[in-house]
């Protein structure tokens, strides 16, 4: 892993820029988080939290079990203003994104 590697895929954080943010006094993923917007995408830090710790943690040279874990907020999956509004039952992020999708043909 170089520094350019991205690690948060949903922002294109880069490793190097998540060893800046613990350099700047980071030490939770959440630090991280308000530095970078690394785990604001729209995975919710779910592919990127655990990389992240693993960082903090080799980083600051303490345990993984140290590192806190990133808080949560709800809604925990990408949402319809409709489904929040009461107006349709919930969908799947599947759905979500495939609906956003520009669809073949489409020029734009
Ligand atoms: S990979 Fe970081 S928010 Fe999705």
């Amino acid at each position: 892993m170089d520094e350019s590697t991205i690690i948060c895929k949903c922002e294109e954080i880069n490793l190097a820029e998540i060893e800046s943010a613990i350099q700047s006094g980071a030490h939770t993923f959440d630090d991280i988080k308000r530095i970078t917007r690394c785990g604001m995408g729209p995975c919710q830090a779910k592919i990127c939290s655990s990389l992240v710790r693993e960082i903090i943690s080799q980083s600051l040279e303490v345990s993984l079990s140290e590192i806190g874990l990133p808080r949560m907020r709800m809604p925990l999956k990408p949402t319809r203003i409709a489904a929040l509004a009461g107006k349709e039952t919930s969908s799947s992020v599947v759905s979500v994104f495939a609906e956003s999708a520009p669809k073949e043909g489409d020029e734009s």
